[in-house]
């Protein structure tokens, strides 16, 4: 396969929402794709956020905040939530969205979205333009329809990929096999 160079990617990645708990104000549900998981054993996931942002304030001043995964059905809150921001407006009366409490932390969570990280602050990194800002996940809610036998049937969640680099939405692809199937010499 011929090759060329490129000077970027951001990969799809399912989006998620997060909100940062707000004191008394109302929530404040922001998209932010830069999210992964860093640590196992505790759990710890971090996201890159700008520090303009609401979020950031927000989650500076309070020390935690949710993660939660979007599907199909909130993909245009989570897109609108993605491009106005809680320092000019109140998106919680902009967005069609739900809020339920958190069971270990006290911001709240989206009623609509599939998965739900409860995260309370550890610390951050400062780079060029985001910051890394990580924390432990105290506990996690998922909607029981896509358990199966205690595992999550990820070809059954309607996850929504999206990458910063083409800025579009994308569907989650198919099963194709197990970890470690290379090895048993299966196709
Ligand atoms: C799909 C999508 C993904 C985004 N990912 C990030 C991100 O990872 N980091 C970031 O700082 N901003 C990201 N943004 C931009 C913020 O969500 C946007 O500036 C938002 O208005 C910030 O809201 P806030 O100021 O209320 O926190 C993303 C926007 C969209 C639409």
């Amino acid at each position: 396969m011929d090759k060329i160079d490129i000077k970027t990617v951001r990969l799809p990645h399912p989006t998620p929402l997060v909100v940062a708990v707000s004191g008394n104000n109302p929530p404040n549900p922001s998209t932010y794709i830069y999210f992964s998981q860093l640590n196992d054993h505790p759990p710890i996931v971090g996201i890159g956020i700008k520090k303009k942002r609401y979020t950031y304030k927000l989650i500076r001043e309070f020390r935690d905040w949710t993660i939660n995964i979007v599907s199909e059905n909130i993909l245009k809150e989570a897109d609108k939530a993605g491009t106005i921001s809680g320092n000019k407006q109140n998106k919680s009366k902009i967005l069609e969205l739900d809020y339920i409490s958190s069971n270990k932390i006290k911001s709240f969570g989206i009623k609509e979205s599939i998965i739900i990280y409860e995260v309370q602050y550890m610390n951050e990194v400062e780079f060029p333009d985001h910051n890394l800002v990580y924390g432990e996940v105290v506990n996690i809610k998922i909607d029981k329809c896509y358990m199966n036998e205690n595992k999550i049937n990820f070809e059954k969640v309607p996850f929504i990929l999206s990458s910063y680099y083409s800025m579009d939405y994308y569907g989650m692809g198919k099963f194709k096999n197990h970890w470690g199937f290379g090895l048993k010499g299966e196709k």
